[in-house]
């Protein structure tokens, strides 16, 4: 009596195991590829971002008004920290408006709050004239340049404009 060949089976052939795992392998990437685009997107600004003009309020004697009707005193010629969303997406950035003498009618500079050293968020100490970062001990002066501590350089500075009595903020100075 002669023998029938013996086939085995398997649940899936090579071919539809290839299969399968070309198209999980396609799917992951395509899903890869879309965060990765929207990461780069995200990261990259786009042309004409980071300079958005964004009006600071209106600047009296001893403070500035925000347009949400927010009052900023400034204490021994510096008021803040305001917000400021450079590309309109919602990337807050605080910075200081500062007078380099506190008599000025206007404002003489506009300071960023991020540390240059790691980028915690400064602090204006009136009593001893300062900016001072609460992470390791970084101090600037009134008009932001690094004068002790970690801080390898100044505070950023701001372009901005003043029209009157209104302050507009254009994005920071490279
Ligand atoms: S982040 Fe300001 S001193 Fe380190």
């Amino acid at each position: 009596m002669a023998s029938t060949p013996q086939t085995v089976q398997t649940h899936t052939s090579p071919s539809r195991y290839n299969f399968m795992i070309l198209t999980a392998t396609t799917l992951i990437g395509i899903v890869s590829i879309g965060y990765i685009g929207a990461a780069i997107a995200y990261l990259i600004p786009r042309k004409g971002e980071g300079s958005r003009p964004q009006s600071l309020g209106t600047v009296t004697a001893d403070s500035i008004t925000g347009p949400d009707g927010t009052s900023y005193s400034f204490q021994n010629g510096v008021a803040g920290p305001f917000i400021y969303d450079a590309t309109g997406r919602g990337d807050a950035q605080g910075i200081y408006a500062v007078r380099k003498s506190a008599s000025s009618p206007g404002v003489d500079l506009i300071l960023g709050q991020t540390c240059t050293h790691l980028g915690c968020p400064v602090a204006w100490t009136a009593q001893s004239n300062s900016f001072n970062c609460p992470c390791h001990g970084s101090v600037y002066n009134k008009e932001g340049q690094n004068i002790s501590g970690p801080a390898p350089a100044p505070l950023y500075k701001y372009n901005f404009t003043s029209k009157g009595d209104q302050v507009t903020v254009q994005g920071r100075q490279s």
